[in-house]
């Protein structure tokens, strides 16, 4: 857990949740929380607990795009969730929609661009929304709404390129994947965007389970995030992101992205699925573990 990514807060907050459930599971737990962007922290702390298997409860660069998963490779150490190209892929947002296209399965347009460009001039007609390609947790997310006569103010901090989104209006869906099994459909509401604050206070965000929806719907939406998670060639668990726009029918509902490394926190929507689905955190936790080392 931990680590130096824009997540690492959220990191230690699902680390710290998964270790107390693990333990509850009967497992011994050494926790790792990672303070720098070190490989040799990583395989010296690893060497030192010698574990069985390796919980993966990193968030973002580092930790879900498929670096540590190689440095486990390396060391030969069973990990938790999907594996090194999986990883890579579903965190580069653009190379992920093109594995879902060639699949068939629903994504909005977009493009990359140099984030100087995107600062002087509107690249594609608004409203569209502009991210870094390879970021989580809604860090970093401008939205440019229909008629702003202004392109977005981008801080200095953004890559100097990042993904320009045709917006995609609507509701927000969301579904995990255990293995091969879609567990629910929830629905988000907020009062505003779902970002950071709203995804990580307490009482930020309501969630609708299962999400108020026509069955079409729903089904569409199990279906969509099991060919998403096969598309990329996740393991374990995932949680894929959909807009649904109701005017438009089933032709409104889009996949947003796959999280290979869902978070775990305390408002968090993958355990919370889970427990719908009556398996409690432990036993999700014991899944998981199980199935790293099969
Ligand atoms: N990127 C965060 C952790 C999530 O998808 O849940
Ligand atoms: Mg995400």
């Amino acid at each position: 857990m931990g680590g130096p990514s824009a997540e690492r807060e959220v990191s230690l907050s699902s680390g710290r949740e998964c270790a107390a459930a693990l333990r509850v599971a009967g497992f011994d737990v050494v926790e790792i929380a990672l303070d720098s962007a070190r490989g040799d922290e990583i395989v010296r702390r690893l060497g030192d607990a010698a574990p069985d298997v390796v919980f993966n409860a990193l968030h973002g660069r580092w930790g879900e795009d498929g670096c540590v998963q190689g440095l486990l490779e390396w060391l030969d150490l069973p990990y938790t969730h999907s594996g090194v190209l999986a990883s890579a892929l579903a965190m580069d947002k653009t190379r992920a929609k093109e594995a879902f296209r060639a699949a068939g399965l629903p994504v909005v347009e977009s493009v990359i661009a140099d984030a100087d460009e995107v600062r002087r001039r509107h690249v594609i007609p608004p409203p569209y929304v502009v991210k870094p390609n390879d970021e989580g947790s809604s860090v970093g997310v401008y939205i440019v709404h229909d008629g702003a006569n202004q392109p977005p103010a981008l801080s200095d901090d953004m890559p100097a390129r990042v993904m320009v989104e045709t917006y995609a209006p609507g509701r927000e869906l969301t579904t995990t994947v255990m293995g091969e099994r879609a567990l629910d459909v929830t629905e988000i509401l907020t009062d505003g965007w779902y970002d950071y604050a709203a995804k990580y206070t307490v009482g930020g965000s309501r969630h609708v389970i299962p999400a108020d929806i026509p069955a079409e719907i729903r089904a569409a939406c199990l279906d969509l995030a099991v060919r998403a998670h096969k598309a990329l060639g996740c393991t374990g668990l995932s949680r894929t992101d959909f807009r649904w726009d109701e005017a438009r029918g089933l032709a409104g509902l889009i996949i947003l992205e796959v999280n290979t490394q869902p978070g775990m926190t305390p408002t968090s929507l993958a355990p919370e699925q889970a427990a719908h689905a009556g398996i409690d955190f432990p036993a999700l936790m014991a899944w998981m573990v199980e199935d790293a080392l099969c």
